[in-house]
């Protein structure tokens, strides 16, 4: 293939240049060194050049400094005539390195031109077909990824009309329940645990596919930290198991559904896996440039393994498989989390210091708006 040696003969090229250059440049200072030291008859015709610029009867210490001073001024010779050279070798490498750069940061539309008929043309090919099939990989698996979820939000919309009426005989079963006996009221009443569980999982469902969808929208409104705090609680019947620690003065602007569904599933979760007392506490700071409501539920029960902390917020998580199998859907910090995500803010979970676990939701605080009229 005539042309695709083209990189080894310019760095050939450029090696035996930078060497003849080298080899002209000792040789020029070779000679005119020599017709300065020895002024003799045969140099006499150069001898002239070194008079009057160099002394003329040197010491041994002006001697050494000559020719170490010769000697500096070839070596900087030879590395600017050796960048010369490289250069023009080492420019598409670096072209190469930064377009490979943004494409490892996401840009995978980034291509190169190759020019010529090189190793390095041979290169960009090959660099811009790598990317070429990187990106139809990453479409196809966005594609897949769309498709799955999709899949979970239609199956769980779809399971929504028979439950309703598995959750109509179920409610008539509960009412019924005084007629069963024995085997059969244990069953009925386990269909009925189980219904309800599979509903909390369709409905928890159904909420994760809106964000995967990314058509879960915030409806903001203005609301008192107090009373958002205080109806979460009651509307559960949670009022007396919680301690309340006094909370900010504050009109929070957010999703009021949202924030209650955080609030809920936080002291759920102290609730049902950690331990009493359960207690909130809330408070202002100003970090990151802007204000922030801070909210933080902490129950006194045996907190988290470490091995389990990096997981709480994934989806399905549960830590202790076998004891809370029926009770939740491993959704619930998920979506928390999805939810506090949506507001720009986010929620950390901890163990805390004096024991058991600690959840803080971080929201930013959004000025009201001005009251129209
Ligand atoms: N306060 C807590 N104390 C100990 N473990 C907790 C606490 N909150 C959450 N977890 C762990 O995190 C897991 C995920 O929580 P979550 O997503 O709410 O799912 P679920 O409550 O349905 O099990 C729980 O199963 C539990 O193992
Ligand atoms: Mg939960």
């Amino acid at each position: 293939m005539p042309g695709r040696s083209g990189l080894r003969s310019r760095l050939i090229l450029g090696f035996i240049s930078v060497a003849l250059l080298a080899s002209v440049a000792t040789l020029v200072a070779t000679y005119v060194g020599a017709a300065y030291l020895f002024r003799n008859d045969q140099l006499q015709s150069t001898s002239h050049l070194v008079d009057g610029v160099l002394p003329r009867d040197p010491t041994s210490n002006q001697i050494a400094l000559i020719v170490i001073g010769s000697a500096l001024a070839l070596l900087a010779l030879m590395v600017v005539l050796a960048q010369l050279a490289t250069r023009r070798v080492l420019r598409p490498v670096r072209k190469l390195a930064a377009v490979a750069r943004r494409l490892a940061q996401g840009d995978l539309q980034i291509r190169l031109t190759a020019t010529g008929a090189d190793e390095m043309t041979d290169l960009v090919h090959t660099f811009n077909e790598m990317a070429t099939s990187l990106q139809a990989k990453v479409a196809e698996l966005h594609r897949m990824h769309t498709m799955a979820q999709r899949f979970a939000g239609d199956v769980s919309h779809e399971l929504r009309t028979p439950l309703a009426a598995m959750l109509a005989v179920t409610d008539v079963l509960d009412e019924q329940s005084e007629r069963f006996d024995g085997d059969a009221a244990a069953a009925a009443r386990l269909v009925s645990r189980e219904t309800s569980n599979l509903n909390r999982l369709v409905a928890d469902l159904i909420e994760i596919s809106r964000f995967d969808a990314g058509s879960a929208a915030l409806l903001m409104d203005g609301v008192t930290l107090a009373d958002a705090v205080a109806s979460c609680l009651r509307v559960r019947g949670w009022t007396q198991q919680v301690v309340v620690e006094p909370l900010p003065e504050l009109r929070v602007r957010c999703d009021p559904r949202r924030l209650d569904v955080i609030i809920a599933n936080l002291v759920g979760n102290a609730l049902r896996h950690g331990a009493p007392p359960v207690t909130l506490r809330a408070w202002t700071h100003h970090a990151a440039g802007r204000d922030w409501l801070s909210l933080r539920v902490h129950d006194c029960g045996p907190g988290m393994p470490a091995e389990v902390l990096p997981h709480v917020f994934d989806r399905f998580y549960k830590a202790d498989t076998a004891r809370t199998r029926s009770e939740g859907s491993g959704l619930g910090l998920a979506i928390a989390w999805e939810n506090a995500r949506l507001h720009e803010g986010t929620i950390e979970a901890a163990n805390a210091p004096e024991g058991g676990a600690s959840f803080t939701l971080h929201l930013p605080l959004y000025p009201e708006p001005l009251q129209a009229g």
